[in-house]
């Protein structure tokens, strides 16, 4: 070993012991020819000190040291002068005197800081992702995610749990998700998939008797990138036999109780809270709703559809919903409404309309002339408005209008500072609809995936009423953020048959389609469910970061670009022609 100790342990303890370090300089400071520098590994920082009356030599050595040299330094531990100690460091309150200075490596000068304050562009950033991931922030989330990935293995490990790996190069796998292809060169014409799950090869593993299968599974999604999304992300996916959603959620409980627990030394109660999607897109215009603030809407459209307004009473007319949200004592301005009703337009809203309270009660509104005292006097009261109050009402169908008013009440509440800031807010969001209606193709499609088992008591309806049918699916949610999902899944071959006719495809399509899984089935299947949960999600929450790539060691651009590799790359005329391939790219206006 090239160094006695690691930049972050010489305690107290340590006074007088000769000892060697290994780091990069991370700042250096001249104090009437006394030189200081701070040396830094993933373990921290340690004062380091050259006086030439202790050293010649090792003074004059580090006259040469610039910002990330890479040094070795020998030197006599020592406690540091009064008033110099640096009660905010783990080893502030020691210093060490060199003796001897080696100099591992110069470094040019790195184009960003690495210092937590002051922080690059993100293509800087993302460019020179291995300086930027020196910093201590960087280097701790990291840490934490290597810690939670730990927790979660050794959790499942004592569960019983069985990690094994699935394939990467698969056949299309029957997700929402646009998947990557791979063009083979051994069979020309032909293309491998990227698993954008390995959703069908753990539901085979129960198949063969696993039992309970686990892994940090890579995932990748050909899909348009947002802040909490990557086309290549981890999951910790599981699966279970012979179990019911019920297992599920006391697993997942003890799960991320662990996590948490070890991670940030917090105790997450436990069971967590239960919503239904119904209520949660009722109350919350969400399926993944925050709870750490209330703002629950409330559903007028009994009372506001009765008045003489086109907007509600067209809703009504096409059984949609007429929706209020009253935004307690915001007080709002015009400025404040205006802003509100464009965050609506962006989520496909035709409009918002509202209606303040004002000083003695006085209504304020544009639509107060469609509303007649008596339905006034009801929304009031089932609004609980009062003075400073400002009421929303969106109208239309029931999903599209909870989520544009859904995503207002997150902006209400974002203005009115009324989210907790360090709260944990778990819940599982359960009994979600099997099916949901494609206007665009004009069939029902699976709102999970197509073997998510639906609620036995509602299998009759399958035929007759396919968008009443609720499904054994359940996605878990902490403080507006969807951490993952999973259901029980279909394991016989005539509830299979019944649930993909609904959806327009025949067995013998679907055996075309998914064929080995569902041969598979054929061979006695385990009654079985499974979960995964988004672990780069779950380690940007650890963290208290709202963008997962802070919790990524080499994540992308929001245009799937890596501007440190240059991923990606064009391709040459040879690749193509090792792999039958000619490109018809439509050239740039
Ligand atoms: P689902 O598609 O809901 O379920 O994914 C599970 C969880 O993975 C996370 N996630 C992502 N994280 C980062 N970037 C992405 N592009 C991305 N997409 C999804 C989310 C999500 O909740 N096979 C099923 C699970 C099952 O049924 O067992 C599945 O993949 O946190």
């Amino acid at each position: 070993m090239m160094r006695t100790h690691t930049c972050g342990e010489l305690t107290k303890k340590d006074l007088k012991k000769e000892v060697t370090l290994c780091g990069w300089v991370d700042t250096r400071r001249d104090h009437g020819g006394v030189l200081f520098i701070d040396l830094r590994d993933r373990y921290g920082k340690t004062q380091i000190v050259f006086d030439p009356k202790h050293s010649q030599d090792a003074h004059k050595g580090a006259e040469q040291l610039g910002r990330e040299y890479v040094v070795r330094v020998n030197g006599i531990v020592r406690e540091r002068p009064e008033g110099m100690v640096n009660k905010g460091l783990a080893t502030g309150e020691i210093e060490l005197i060199v003796n001897h200075v080696d100099i591992l490596n110069p470094a040019d000068t790195p184009p960003l800081e690495i210092d937590d304050r002051y922080l690059a562009s993100e293509e800087m950033r993302l460019t020179y992702r291995y300086l930027d991931l020196r910093r201590p922030t960087m280097q701790k989330h990291l840490m934490m995610r290597h810690t939670a990935a730990q927790t979660a293995r050794e959790y499942l490990s004592s569960q019983n749990f069985c990690e094994i790996e699935t394939p990467m190069f698969v056949k299309t796998t029957p997700g929402g998700a646009r998947v990557f292809k791979v063009p083979s060169r051994v069979h020309p014409g032909k293309f491998f998939a990227l698993p954008e799950s390995p959703q069908m090869y753990k539901q085979l593993l129960m198949v063969s008797g696993m039992d309970r299968y686990f892994q940090l599974a890579r995932c990748l999604r050909d899909e348009d990138l947002r802040a909490d999304r990557q086309v290549e992300f981890t999951q910790i996916d599981l699966e279970m036999s012979y179990i019911g959603e019920e297992d599920i959620y006391l697993l997942i409980e003890g799960l991320l109780k662990s996590v948490w627990k070890r991670v940030l030394h917090i105790d997450i109660p436990t069971p967590f809270r239960r919503i239904t999607f119904h209520e949660a897109m009722m109350k919350f215009g969400s399926d993944k709703p925050d709870l750490r603030f209330g703002l629950e809407f409330v559903d007028v459209t009994k009372i506001a559809g009765k008045a003489d307004f086109s907007v509600f009473k067209s809703a009504v007319d096409k059984k949609g919903v007429i929706l209020c949200l009253n935004a307690k004592k915001s007080n709002f301005t015009r400025k404040d409404i205006e802003d509100l009703t464009e965050i609506a337009k962006l989520y496909k809203l035709a409009g918002l309309a509202w209606i303040r309270v004002t000083a003695g009660g006085k209504l304020e509104s544009s639509i107060v002339k469609y509303l007649s005292e008596d339905i006034q006097k009801e929304i009031i009261k089932a609004s609980g408005a009062e003075e400073g109050d400002v009421l929303f009402f969106a109208a239309g169908d029931f999903e599209k209008t909870a989520t544009g008013l859904g995503q207002v009440r997150l902006e209400v509440g974002r203005r009115l500072k009324l989210i907790k800031e360090g709260e944990w807010n778990f819940c599982w969001v359960v009994d979600f609809p099997s099916y949901e209606w494609d206007e665009e193709k004009e069939r029902w499609q699976a709102r999970h995936h197509i073997f998510t088992s639906p609620k036995d008591a509602d299998i009759d309806k399958l035929e007759s009423d396919p968008g009443s049918v609720l499904a054994k699916a359940y996605d878990i949610v902490l403080n507006g953020v969807e951490l993952g999902g999973g259901s029980i899944r279909i394991h016989r071959k005539d509830v299979q048959a019944r649930c993909l006719q609904v959806t327009g495809l025949s067995y013998e399509d679907a055996i075309k389609k998914f064929d080995f899984l569902l041969r598979a089935f054929q061979y006695g299947a385990p009654p079985h469910g499974g979960i995964a949960i988004g672990f780069d999600r779950m380690c940007a929450l650890l963290c208290g970061e709202s963008d997962i790539r802070e919790v990524i060691a080499f994540p992308r651009t929001k245009n799937v670009e890596n501007p440190m590799d240059g991923s990606p790359q064009e391709w040459q005329e040879s690749m193509l022609k090792e792999l039958y391939l000619k490109t018809d790219i439509p050239k740039k206006p």
